[in-house]
Parts: C-alpha cells; structure tokens; sequence
C-alpha cells in the first residue's frame, strides 16, 4: 500500500497534509493545527455535543452529510470528506448563517461553550432536510447537552425551522398553523424575520468541493505517525491480509470505543485499519429472509435502510427491524450513530451493548472472514450470536487475525412477536442500566411455544441468553408461564450484592419488569385475536412525548435600556464561533503546556514520586511540584502541590511541563508516584459520623429559637424523620482552565483563567509566587458556564500554573480534561438531615429541631458558608415557631465541595418541604393545605436574630405569588384529573406538586457585599463599563451596559465591556450569590451618575448637541471623563457566628407545579402533559410552570432564562445526577457517559415561564432582584411530582423521599413485593455507592443491630424468593384478568403457597407494609 498524505476540506479549504499524527482526533487537529477554535472540546468522549462538526463525502453519486464528534473522529478519518465547523457557516463580520441568528433572536445561547456544537446539529439537519419535523429536530440534538439555557429557548428557536412553526413569508401573516413560536416577537410585529428563510450567502452554505466528487474514494492510504500507522485498505483482500500480517492491528469503524479507551484508559494501538473503503463491510441488504449489515455498516445507516424496508414491505415479520430501529432511538447521539458500526458494536462486546440482546434474541448469526495465505483469496466462517458467542468480558469467539465480515439478522416469524427494553439513568443518549430483547413464536394455529429467547444485557460480564427460556418451548404462553419465566429469570440472573456495575436491586427488577413489559405485549396482541382476555393499550405504551411547547410572560414597561429583553451582548460571537475562551486564545512563543499529575488515592501518604520517566519524553521541559513554590505552598488548609499526604483523589500533585499538550499529558502519565494508604477512608456522610470526622476549622453552626424540645413533648402529633440530597457536579462546559505569561523575566505575572474570583486569584497566586499582589494581574474574558464551581476551587490550579510559569519564565497554560476536573473541583455539598417535627391535626406545625450533617469533602473551602445558608433556609417559607437547627461539616476524603447555585440553600429547603410533605403524609391531608397552613405571613418574626429587621413586611409576598400560580396552573383540577387517569393505569401513575421557594439575596460575609466599578468615555462617545462581576452566560455584562445607557442615556450600542480585571476594578467580590448584578450595578450606576453630574453644565448650555459633540466638549474643556464608584449593601448587618442581625437584603419567592407520570415497571419517567384537553377543560394545559419573583427585572429575557436553567439544573439534582464512588473514594461518575445532566429530550413537554408582576423591592437595583440561585429549588416541582406519583402505590404511612428521585430510586420505591424484596435484600455491599447508601437498609440497620441483622438477611433472602413470584402473580391475575374464575385460582396459588412456608406470613408482617402491594390489599 502507497503511503499518501492525508486530504481534506475544511470550510471549503484544502488541506493536505503528509505529517500528521494519525493518533490526533479531528478536534485537536483544527483546534491546534489550523487554528480553527470555534469547535468546543467539552468532555472529550462524544457525550456533551460541544465539539460536532458535519463532515460531508460523496457516496453513490450523493453527498452525504453528517454530524460526526470531532472529539472522538480520528483526523485520518476524514480522509477525501469536506468538513464544515461552525466558523464555515457564519460570522459576525460578515452575515450570520439562519441558525445561528434564530439562536441569537431566541436568547438560545448563555455561557455559550455548547453553542458551536448546536448549531452544526442543527446545520447539518437543515442541509439534509431543510424542513425538519419537530422530532427530527429533538432526534438531532439528542447528543447535544447545554448546562445553562434549560433548552427552551434553543428548541423554540429551532421550531421555526418546521413546518409548523414556519413564518408565512408570502402573506407576512404569521405561521402556517397560526401559533408562531416566538410569542410577541412573530414575523408579524417583526418583519426582519422573514430574511430567515432567504437564501443565504453562497459562503454560507458551503459547496461540496468538486475535487471529492471526482476523486476515488475508495482508494488505499497508508500513514505512519510517530508512534502509529494508519491503514485505509480499499478491498477486502488488503483488508484480510492486514489482519493477518498485524495481529495486533485494531480495526476502527466510528472510533466511539477505542477512541474513549485511548483517551481514558491510556490504550495505545500501533496499527489502526480503517475497514471505510472495504465495499464488502459496508453493504446493507435487505430481503424477505433476512437483514445483512456489513460489519462497517453505520448504525444511522442501517436504522435508514431498515424504516425504508419496513415501509415497502409492512407486515408482523419486521418486529426485529422495528425493534433495532426502536433501540437506536435511544442508542447515543447523532453524531454517535452517524459513524459508529454494527461491527463496532458487537466486537465491543460490552455487556452493555444495546444490539447484541436484539441480535442475540433473534438469532443473528456472525460471518468472520480471515486471509487465507495458501489460497490468497478471503476464507469465511458463520457463527451464531448465542450464549457461546462472548467468551468473557469483551472477548469473542472471533478467530485471531480475522475479522468480522457482517451480520446477519433474520426476521422473525409471522405469528411471532419481537420486542426490545433499554432503560438508563436518562432516557436520552445514555447507555444502558440493562437492556432485554424477547422471541417468541408459535406452533401453527395454537399458543404453543415454538421458539422462545429472552436475552439481557448489563446481568453479567456479557449479555446473555437466558437459559431459563428454553423449558418452556412446547408449552402454551399462559399466566402461568409469567409466573414460572419470572421466577426462573430472577434465580437465573441472581446478581451478587458486590456485582460490579452497582444498581443491583434496580437492576434484578428490571429483569422482570422487562418480562412483564414484553409478556403483556404479547397478551395484548394475541388478545386482539381474541385468544386472550383483554389487555388495555394504555398499559403497553411507552412513555412518550408530546412535541414541546413554551410559553413564558414578563411584562415591563421600560423607555430606556433597562427592563429592556436586549440580547446578551457576545450571543452572536457565542453562536458563530468566534467568541474566545481562555484555550482559544492564541498560543505565544515558547509557550508551555501543564501536564497534571494529580492524587489517584483518596488518603495516602505520598512515599516518593519519581519524574524521570517523563523528564527523558521529547518535548518535555522538566516538571514542577511542592518544591518548586517560592511563596508558601500551603493555602488555609489546602496545598498548591500535595507533598506528603493526599485527602482526595484528583489534588494536585504536580505538573510536567511539555511543548504541547498531547506530550505534556503522556508524559504525566509517566511520572510515578509511590502512595502508602491511610486508614480510614472516609467517603459518606455515614462514615464520618461513624468516624467523627468533624472538619477541624469549622464551627458547629447553630440557630435557636423557642423551646423546639417542649413544644415537641407538647405536641399533638410527632415524626422523626430524616432527609437527604445528595451531590451535584457542576458541568459547566468550560472545564477549569489557566493560562500565565511571566513578564519582565517573571517579575510579573499576567494570568487569565476561567474563575468567577479574580481577586481571590490574584491573591492565591502572589502567595504561591512569593510575590506582591500588585506583581499579578489577573484578567477573565468569559467563563464557558461557572455555576459556584470556579469561586473558590481554580485558584490551586491557576496558582499551580503560575508556578510553573515562573519556574521556567514562559508562558504556561492547562485546560483540565472534563474527569481531571470532575475529580479536582468537588460538587454541591450532600446533606443527611435528621428532625422531629410536632405539629396539630390541622397540620399546623409547633416545633421544629433538625440535625443537618453536610459532606464538606476534604477540606474547608466554604463549606461553613454552605452550611450557614443550609440552616438560613431550612425554614423555606415556613413559620416554625420553636425552631432549633444545628449544623456539621463532616470531612472526607472526595474532593473538597464548594460553592454551587444556591449554596447550600436548596439542601436546607429541601428539610423543610420534607417535613411538610411528611406531615401531610401522617394526616392524610392535601399537602398543598399544610403549605398554607404554615406559610410566614406578613407580621411574622423570622427565626433569626431578634431586631425588628426580622419581623416580615408587605415585601413578603409568597402567598400571593403561591396563590397566583395556582390559579394560573389550576393544581385541584390537575389532581382529579389524575386522580381518573391512576384509577385506570396500573402501570403508570401521575402525579403533580406546587413547591414554594424562598431565597435570600446577599452574601453571608458582610464584608463581599460590596461592588466597583470604572466608566469610562472615550472622545468619540464611546464607554467602557468595566466592574468587578464575571460574565459567565448569566447576561451580566448585558445588565450592566444596559445601566450604564440609562443613566447616561447613550444608546446601548455605544457601551462595551472587554474584560473583568484585578487592574480596572481591584479587591472584587466573586461573581457569586445572586447578588453580582446588585454590588457592580449599583456601582456602575453611580459611577455613570458622578460622570453626568460632570457633563450636566455643557447639557445645560447646549441640550441640543449629540452625545459624541458633547464629549468632545467636555474633553476640550478637561473635564475627566473617568469616573469610578463604590458601592456597599447598607443594612446588612449579618454577624455569622453570634448569628445575628440583618442577614439578607431581601428574599426572591417563587412557585413551581409540574405534573408527571412514572412508569412503575422502570422508574421511567416523564414531565407529561395532558393528552385530552377536552377532558379538562383547559384552554392552556400546563406540566411545569414556574412563577419567579425578580422584582422588577432588568432584563426579563435573560432572566427568563436564568429562571429555565436553573429549573433544569434543579430538576437534574433532585431527578437525575449522581455522583458515585468507589468505597476506596475514587469518583466513578466522571464524565458525561457516567454522569448524567438533563438532556434535550428531558424538558417538560410543556413549560411555562412567567415573572411575578408586582415590582416589590425597595432595596433592589431599580427594584429588581437577584435570579441566579432562586430559581433551582423550582426543580423541586418535579421531584414532589414524582413523589405524589409514587405515593399512589407506595403503601408507606409516611414515604421517605430522597434526592436524587433516580430511576433507579423511583422503581425500588414502588413499594410492590419485587422491589421491596430487592432493595431489602442488596441495599448495603453494592460495589458502587453513593454518597449516601441505600436508607431503608440503613435504618433497619441501626433499629436492630448487627446481631438481628444478621437474622433479617437470612429472613429476607428466603422472603425474597417465595413472595416475589406470589405477588407478582397476585398482582397480574388482578390486574389483567376478568375472568373471576382466572381469579380463583390465582387465590389458590397464593394460598397454596403461603402454606408451604410459615416463614412467609411472619416475614410479611415484621417487613414494612410497602412489602405488600395496594393492589394486593384490594383483592377479595
Ligand atoms: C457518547 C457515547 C454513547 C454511546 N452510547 C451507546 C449506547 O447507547 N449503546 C451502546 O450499545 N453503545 C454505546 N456506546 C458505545 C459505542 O459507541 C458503540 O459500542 C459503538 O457501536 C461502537 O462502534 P464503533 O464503530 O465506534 O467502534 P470502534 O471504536 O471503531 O471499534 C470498537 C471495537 O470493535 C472492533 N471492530 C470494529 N470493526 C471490526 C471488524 N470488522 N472486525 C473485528 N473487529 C472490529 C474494533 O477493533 C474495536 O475493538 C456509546 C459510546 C459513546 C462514546
Ligand atoms: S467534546 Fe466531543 S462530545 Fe464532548
Ligand atoms: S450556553 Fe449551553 S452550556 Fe452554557
């Protein structure tokens, strides 16, 4: 084979190019070959979207467009393809290409990190189909992920690209439908619109070059990198005959697997074939037989050729096509089925892997071919897909040298039926918990089995063909046989507590839960043929959603900037690409790039550590540690570079220093550090109480108010319960980065970093270079999202980076990679809270006295702050009379949390909803009515502090807001409509909540709550605002130019911000505490005030001349057009340790209802909306709404936004994100393909938005109020939602109801015997655990003590096994038969088998009453 450069297009460029590295990735080739940075590198393993690119080639004479993750795309892979990036489609300089203007219009773009990456989703959909339908467009974002927005406006903005939402542009009169989806802002009120749907430049939609459409895209290429070689065979001889010269060669197909195995687990493959020209691998054909699909194949491919079959030729023998098409659905992104192959797929061999169940239920069959070397021409074997096809894990039968050829997949027979499960933890672009598929067929004419498999994945170290299927073919598919098939499947697939993978007990009830799912299929599809009795169609429907609507209402009348829905003002830069992060900015001379070598153990001394390994790698400058600090290493009570012991995984311990990042980082993976652990380990809440692991600096925070004890004894009714929220990852998309460039021989520092605190920067690195602060100057563009993450946690590594700046006088720069970071930077804080609360039989509660213990990570950081807002807000908006709560930072040894939007104030509301959702629960009364009972109305004292500040005055507004929520969400028609829908859906149930909030606005510390501010005008008119506030996509910079033309009255335009630095604004207060628009606007308006009292004498003579004139005079006449300005909250009093006096500003309220449905079966869930409108009367019908309080706001569409995405990032916390460790305190949840944030397809199908209308701060900035934190607890909606779904089934007096709700959580907490069973018998030993370990077990635990726990597991090991399968028949037989004598007989088995077991019945009345299912009781 001839070796040949490699040759593309880039926008329309040619690229050619015989040197690369064919290891480098298509994203590291732009990004640092060509300079093109507008493509995002957001985790690096195709899960967040940041980096998508459409990369076109021609094929059968058409070009083909797709989008393709350039974080995982080899650059050879694109070999004779043309590649567009957003730079390609637009720019602000000269027109912006359609979708990046909708976005702009729409305000889809906030921090705007995701944003490059979902405009070319939506460019590459639009030049496939440039009409798309709705789900088109949701199914092309599916591998998109945006942290900030919460989607809406990103999906409204698109749907003007469908049919339906498409502006008339003939009659300029609207959308086709008549519903436009930009509210006010239609074509109607803003003809400009149209222009959307004129052609764009020819620059913008790039032509395919006519060089690729002539050039021969199968021909051979072969490149030899440094270290590796690229093979491009282009017949399947060449192909086969690499195989067998390069035993060791890897096959890459889409590269989504070895490209993470590469990156991540630190693989390196020497041979790389890339089989893309091989004709044979890349067939697809379909007949009546069978579908065959090259092993090439791509997965968006065959999903394509298989709906085009089934479409030609429809009939009940496609039920395995439908099947694969159904899975893929739900398998990755786009752009991760746009290259990945069924081959890739199935050579995997990853227990996990959502195709090898379907191939292995339907009976699909391997075709390996192998060179033959006598022969010279290609050998071929067939295999079977069945249980002897994986070896072990991630092993096949594939012979050495060989390789797979194609699959092929029969089709099943016609009176058979087919179907395939996938459940995990989100819906979307996740992998799988466990997947299932299931056959079955019959004898002619009869319901005797003829062929039944039923294969799983994710019950072991590779999917696996149940066993347990094969006794039942000859025998008729009954009841009976559920009953049998269930009981056989959970002693087949009985997972061990320590199974690996974690989700034990979940994942036991999915094995059956998946029967169940595909038997009532069945039944429900024979009983159309009237062979059995009848199965509902509601109860073998999917989950599914309606498309999205949005509504969102603010209502501000404003004659100048402010109150203004201006446009953020870098969206447009954001949305083409052209705005510059910290890793965009250009690379200098000699500039070196940080290697971290960062703690793998949790507590362990550090014994030696040996750099030599990676000193000797070429390029490599030499290293930088704990010895190279000329300040002081040690910072409070953290280290820059770790230097005898760690305390978490992920701390720094030092740097190798290389002329680029892909040495830098290899290298590092060289350096040896020798550890000797430290017992204990401590990683939950749990242990360190158990251990006493106190934090040593942090005071036990206490509040009292009363005599909570008394009232307590006094009380007509008492619970004592317990709460907990687990922790949160950040996910901002921009990861911690750093960037120093020594001056004047390092007597000087200029750093940039993506930190919210540049003060606290500045500060860190003079400490660490042994240098004044006035040597540092410490500058942030834009942050790619900051949410608390980078307050108080970048300053270790920006300081590290300065170190080594220093060290070796050249510019340094680090951008961590996304799990360096997860690892590094620490999360929300989790809370366990325990309390007893006494209350009346109204509900009216006396006492309140909670017990909060909070994982602070292994260091202090702020977590006292934290834990101080935690006890603030354990009130909610509650009057607890006699209150008392005390607070713990428990330290560990996970990374050290921090800040995080609400600091610490959702855990503590989190307390008190708990208790009222409890007391609601132990009087049977609405909970929304022991809400009203125990709101703080005006007149009220709060609990702190004893001054009348604290006493509640019209400014309290949270029942009217309350009130008018409800009245606009209507939540008693909502649950009786609810109410009728649970009374006939046994497998799903509805459920909705109205939550309140109640968030105070200023920092804890009094001295941050203050603000600068420099204005400054230059002689041609033009101002510069600078002030001490980071923007992070919250639309700061926006507000703060909108002051700024107010109080100048100079149009918007005319106002500029470039950047936040410690020298325009010095000591500023961190961008934090939804109170940055507060200290720099005020700031920045009397800075504005002092220059026009400046300018008033030339307005008073001549009022008539422009601004630009008028500054001009001013010059001519030296009067100073610079003015800066200080500004501190007045009457904040707060001290935090006496706790006392004023601690908040004011507050911001807020009302959250939403209305979802579960699926029992899986814990599935949805954000519904109601489907018969008729039904209820409804003109609107609603499944979230949310009203916020801003007061009155400066800019409802930014703060619109603010409200959406912190909803999101509620919901994500209380529903979805997890983090998880291993027991020895490594994070297993390092990524977006372990960690899951809220996804496209994850936002209420319907959402509205509105602001409350009264304007009621009097302290506020133009009486507006603070919107970043508030609006997170809204995500609480959605989590007491799901709580009153469950409460439905869950027999429990009282439910506990933990945060995170997880798929997982709400399936166990179900309540029916299966789960129950389950989660009492793996609740502890689960190789994964969270934070916080399973809690039933837990209080059971300390109930009975090790001794009597001992006894229990024995008791309900045996338990486990008998009342599953009875129950679960009770519960079937109830359920789906009408036939009284079906009935019976199913009493009989129950008493039948009750009798063979005593141990059974006494069992069933020591375990909790969720043992047994409601459905159950109900029997006769
Ligand atoms: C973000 C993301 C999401 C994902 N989501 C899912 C999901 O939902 N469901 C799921 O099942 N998987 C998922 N995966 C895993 C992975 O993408 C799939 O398994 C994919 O199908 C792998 O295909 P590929 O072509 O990219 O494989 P590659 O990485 O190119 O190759 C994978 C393996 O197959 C071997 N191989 C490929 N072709 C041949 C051949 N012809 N003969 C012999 N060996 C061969 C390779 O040598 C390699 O060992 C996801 C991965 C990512 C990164
Ligand atoms: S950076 Fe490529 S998908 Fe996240
Ligand atoms: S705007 Fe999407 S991540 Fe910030």
């Amino acid at each position: 084979m001839e070796e040949g450069p490699l040759v593309f297009f880039v926008n329309g460029k040619r690229v050619q190019d015989a040197k690369v590295d064919p290891e480098e990735t298509l994203l590291y080739y732009l990004r640092n070959t060509l300079k093109l940075c507008g493509t995002k590198l957001g985790c690096g393993e195709g899960g967040c979207g940041a980096c998508t690119v459409m990369v076109s080639h021609f094929k059968d004479g058409k070009v083909v467009h797709r989008a393709v993750n350039a974080c995982l795309a080899p650059v050879m892979s694109v070999h004779l393809c043309a590649v567009t990036t957003v730079e390609g489609i637009g720019s602000t300089k000269t027109k912006l290409h359609k979708v990046q203007r909708v976005l702009v219009e729409n305000h889809g773009s906030q921090c705007g990190f995701c944003t490059p990456g979902i405009v070319m989703s939506m460019y590459t959909l639009l030049r496939t189909n440039p009409v798309p339908t709705e789900h088109m467009i949701e199914r092309a974002l599916q591998g998109n992920l945006c942290r900030c927005t919460g989607y809406r406006p990103i999906l409204q903005g698109f749907k003007m690209f469908t049919a339906e939402g498409r502006i008339d542009d003939e009659n300029n009169n609207g959308p086709a439908s008549g519903v436009c989806a930009l509210g006010d802002d239609c074509c109607k009120n803003n003809p400009s619109w149209i222009s959307l749907y004129t052609p764009d430049d020819a620059s913008q939609e790039p032509i395919f070059p006519p060089e690729l459409k002539t050039a021969n895209f199968s021909a051979p290429l072969l490149l030899a990198g440094p270290r590796a070689t690229w093979f491009r065979p282009a017949s399947l001889v060449d192909f086969l005959k690499l195989r067998m010269n390069h035993p060791e060669s890897k096959v890459i197909t889409g590269n989504t697997e070895c490209g993470v195995e590469t990156k991540f687990g630190g693989r390196f493959y020497p041979k790389l074939i890339s089989p893309v020209a091989v004709p044979e691998l890349n067939v697809i054909r379909i007949n009546e037989a069978r579908i065959v699909a090259g092993a090439a194949a791509t997965l968006n491919e065959i999903d394509a050729e298989i709906r085009k079959f089934c479409k030609t030729s429809p009939g009940a023998r496609n039920q395995v096509g439908e099947a694969i098409v159904e899975i893929l659905r739900w398998f990755a992104g786009d752009q991760i089925r746009n290259v990945s192959a069924i081959g890739g797929n199935l050579m995997t061999a990853s227990p996990i892997s959502d195709l090898t169940p379907i191939l292995m239920a339907a009976g699909a069959t391997a075709k390996f071919a192998k060179f033959n070397g006598e022969s010279q021409i290609p050998e071929t074997s067939c295999v079977p897909i069945d249980a002897t096809f994986f070896t072990g894990y991630r092993k096949t039968v594939m012979p050495e040298t060989s390789a797979l050829l194609e699959v092929l997949i029969p089709h099943n027979a016609e009176n058979g039926f087919f179907r395939a499960y996938k459940q995990s933890k989100r819906k979307e672009d996740d992998i799988a918990i466990v997947n299932a598929a299931f056959l079955v067929d019959f004898e002619p004419d009869s319901l005797i089995i003829k062929t039944f498999r039923a294969s799983y994945g994710g019950v072991g170290p590779t999917t696996r063909l149940a066993k347990s299927a094969d006794k039942f073919i000859g025998l008729e598919w009954n009841e009976q046989l559920l009953t049998d098939m269930s009981e056989a499947l959970q002693s087949e697939f009985d997972l061990p507590a320590n199974c690996p993978g974690g989700f034990v007990a979940y994942r036991k009830c999915l094995v059956t839960s998946f029967f169940f799912k595909f038997f009532i299929t069945v039944q429900h599809e024979l009983s159309k043929k009237g062979l059995c009795a009848p199965v509902k169609d509601s109860d073998v429907s999917d989950l599914d959603r309606e498309p999205f609507e949005s509504i969102q209402c603010a209502d501000v009348e404003t004659s100048d900037a402010v109150g203004q829905s201006k446009k953020i003002i870098s969206g447009a830069k954001q949305c083409s690409g052209e705005a510059v992060y910290l890793d965009d900015m250009p690379k200098l001379d000699g500039e070196l790039y940080f290697g971290p070598v960062l703690s793998q153990r949790a507590h362990a001394k550090i014994k030696s550590v040996d750099f030599s390994a990676a000193d000797a790698v070429e390029g490599v400058a030499g290293h930088v540690w704990w010895k190279d600090v000329k300040g002081e290493n040690k910072i409070n009570d953290e280290e820059y570079f770790r230097q005898e012991l760690v305390t978490s995984c992920g701390q720094i311990i030092a740097g190798v220093l290389a002329v680029d990042e892909k040495i830098a980082r290899r290298a590092a993976r060289l350096v040896k550090v020798e550890y000797e652990d430290v017992s204990p380990i401590i990683v939950t809440i749990e242990d360190a109480i158990k251990h006493e692991s106190f934090l040593p600096n942090a005071p036990r925070l206490r509040h009292d108010r009363g005599d909570p004890d008394a009232a307590f004894e006094e009380a007509e009714h008492k619970i004592e319960s317990s709460v907990r929220m687990g922790g949160q990852e950040h996910f901002y998309f921009e990861t911690n980065a750093s960037y120093c460039i020594p001056i004047d021989n390092s007597d000087e520092f200029h750093l940039h970093s993506s930190c919210q605190n540049i003060a606290e920067g500045q500060h860190s690195a003079a400490h660490a270079l042994g240098v004044q602060m006035n040597h540092v100057k410490f500058d942030v563009k834009r942050l790619g999202g900051g949410f608390g993450g980078k307050e108080s946690r970048f300053h270790l590594l920006s300081s590290a980076v300065a170190v080594a700046a220093q060290k070796f006088n050249r510019p340094v720069r680090c951008m961590l990679d996304r799990d360096e970071d997860m690892m590094y930077s620490g999360g929300r804080h989790a809370f366990y809270s325990e309390y007893k609360v006494g209350f009346d039989s109204a509900g009216k509660i006396s006492s309140v006295a909670i017990n909060g213990y909070q994982n602070a990570g292994c260091s202090t950081d702020l977590s006292v702050g934290v834990l101080s807002r935690y006890i603030d807000h354990s009130i909610n908006c509650y009057n607890f009379p006699h209150f008392r709560v005390v607070g713990h930072c428990m330290r560990t040894n996970t990374p050290s949390n921090t800040a995080f939007r609400g600091f610490g104030g959702p855990q503590g509301m989190l307390v008190a909803e708990d208790i009222i959702s409890k007391v609601a629960d132990y009087l049977k009364l609405p909970v929304e009515e022991v809400r009203k009972t125990n709101f703080l109305k005006k007149g009220d004292r709060l609990p702190f502090g004893t001054d009348d500040k604290q006493i509640l005055t019209d400014e309290h507004i949270i029942e009217d807001l309350y009130e008018k929520t409800d009245a606009s969400w209507n939540l008693a028609k909502r649950r009786a409509a609810n109410e009728e829908f649970n009374k006939v859906n046994k497998f799903k149930k509805r459920g909705v909540a109205l939550v309140p909030t109640q968030f105070g606005i200023a920092f804890g510390l009094k001295f941050l709550n203050q603000g600068g501010a420099l204005v400054q005008i230059y002689t041609d008119g033009s101002v510069l605002v600078a002030h001490g506030g980071v923007e992070m996509g919250q639309g700061l910079y926006t507000k703060m130019i909108q002051i700024a033309s107010k109080e100048l009255d100079v149009p918007f335009e005319k106002i500029h911000t470039l950047e936040t630095s410690s020298t325009t604004v010095p000591n500023a207060s961190p961008t934090a505490a939804s109170y940055s628009s507060d200290i720099n606007g005020w700031a920045v308006k009397k800075a504005c005030e002092e220059l026009r009292e400046r300018l008033a004498p030339i307005h008073e003579t001549d009022p008539f001349i422009s601004w630009e004139e008028k500054i001009k005079k001013a010059h001519l006449q030296r009067i100073s057009l610079s003015a800066t300005a200080f500004w501190k909250a007045p009457d904040v009093t707060w001290d935090p340790i006496a706790r006392i006096g004023k601690r908040y500003n004011y507050y911001c309220y807020g009302a959250c209802g939403a209305d979802v449905e579960v699926d029992l079966l899986t814990g599935h869930h949805t954000v519904n909306r109601f489907l018969n409108r008729n039904e209820l009367n409804l003109i609107q019908v609603r499944d979230a709404e949310i009203m916020m309080d801003v007061g009155r706001s400066l800019n409802p569409a930014v703060d619109i936004g603010q409200v959406e995405g912190a909803f999101m990032q509620g919901v994500g916390l209380m529903t979805m994100e997890e983090e998880l460790y291993s027991p020895t305190g490594r994070l297993l949840t390092r990524g977006p393909g372990a960690y899951k944030i809220p996804g496209f397809g994850d936002i209420p199908a319907k959402l509205k938005v509105s602001l409350y209308d009264k304007f009621s701060n009097r302290h506020g900035l133009y009486h507006s109020k603070g919107v970043g934190e508030p609006p997170l607890f809204m995500g609480a909606g959605v989590f007491y939602a799901l709580r009153d779904a469950i409460r439905q089934v869950n027999s429990e007096p009282v439910l506990d109801w933990h945060s995170p709700a997880t798929v997982e959580k709400i399936r166990l907490s179900v309540g029916d015997a299966l789960s129950t069973s389950v989660s009492l018998e793996f609740g502890k030993n689960s190789l994964l655990f969270s934070i916080f370990r399973q809690n039933r077990r837990l209080q059971l635990r300390m109930l009975l003590g090790a001794f009597v726990d001992k006894l229990v597991d024995f008791y309900l090991k045996l338990f486990s096994l008998y009342t599953f399968s009875v129950v679960q028949t009770m519960i079937l037989y109830k359920n789906m038969s009408h036939d009284i004598s079906i009935l019976f007989s199913a009493i009989k088995v129950f008493i039948n088998k009750m009798a063979s077991s005593s141990l059974v019945c006494k069992m069933a009345s020591s375990t909790p009453s969720s043992a047994v299912h409601p459905l159950l009781e109900a029997l006769p």
